[in-house]
C-alpha cells in the first residue's frame, strides 16, 4: 500500500515491541536474500506480535474520518526498510495500486478484505483481471513482491482495522510504498 494521509516524514516513538521488530528485520535485511525470501522471512518476525496489547502507542492507532491513515514508525537510516501502520475505519478503503519493493503486511486488529489483480494487454490498451478475494483476520500475514502484486484493501468489519507494513523502501523520504494507482475496472466502485 499506501497512504494519502501520512503523518509526516518523522516517525515518533515507537514501543519496545516495535524496536525488537526493528532489530529483527535489519538482521534479515542484512543477509542480502531475495526480495521473495525477505518478506517471508519478515513475515515469521511480525506475526508473533500482531494482536498484542503492547504493539502500538495510543496516538499510534488513531484514524482519519476522511480517509484510512497512515503512522510511520520506523525509517530506517540507509533507506533499506521502513514499517508503517495503517489505521482503516469501517468501510475505508485503498484504491487500485501497486508497490515500489517488497511488502510484508499483518493484521494488527480488526479484519480486512483484500482483492488482488492481474494486468493483461492486447498490445494497445489494458486492462485489470480480478484474480482472487482474500479476507484477512486479525494475525494474518501476506507477504509479496513486485511485479504480480496489484491489489486494493479495505476494512471490511465493522470495527476499527489496524494492519502493520513492512516495506523495502525509505517511506520517509518517498511519503508512500505506492508505485502506481489504477483505474477500477468497470462495475467496481
Ligand atoms: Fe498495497
Amino acid at each position: 500500500m499506501t497512504s494519502p494521509t501520512a503523518s509526516g516524514a518523522v516517525a515518533a516513538r515507537v514501543t519496545t515491541r516495535i524496536d525488537d521488530l526493528v532489530v529483527g528485520i535489519r538482521e534479515v535485511i542484512q543477509r542480502a536474500q531475495s526480495p521473495e525470501l525477505t518478506a517471508h522471512l519478515v513475515g515469521e518476525l511480525l506475526a508473533p506480535v500482531l494482536g498484542t496489547a503492547d504493539l502500538l502507542t495510543a496516538a499510534q492507532c488513531e484514524g482519519d474520518p476522511d480517509s484510512y491513515r497512515q503512522h510511520l514508525l520506523h525509517a530506517e537510516p540507509d533507506g533499506s526498510f521502513s514499517i508503517v501502520t495503517l489505521v482503516w475505519l469501517p468501510g475505508q478503503q485503498t484504491q487500485i495500486h501497486d508497490h515500489v519493493s517488497w511488502c510484508v503486511t499483518g493484521v494488527h486488529e480488526g479484519q480486512e478484505r483484500e482483492r488482488r489483480y492481474r494486468l493483461t494487454t492486447d498490445g494497445r490498451t489494458s486492462r485489470l483481471i480480478p484474480t482472487e478475494d482474500v479476507v484477512n483476520p486479525t494475525g494474518a500475514i501476506a507477504a509479496f513482491a513486485p511485479p504480480g502484486d496489484i491489489h486494493r484493501v479495505r476494512n471490511s468489519c465493522s470495527t476499527k482495522a489496524i494492519s502493520i507494513h513492512v516495506y523495502g523502501a525509505d517511506i520517509a523520504r518517498l511519503g508512500t510504498s505506492i508505485r502506481r494507482i489504477y483505474r477500477a475496472p468497470e462495475g467496481e466502485q
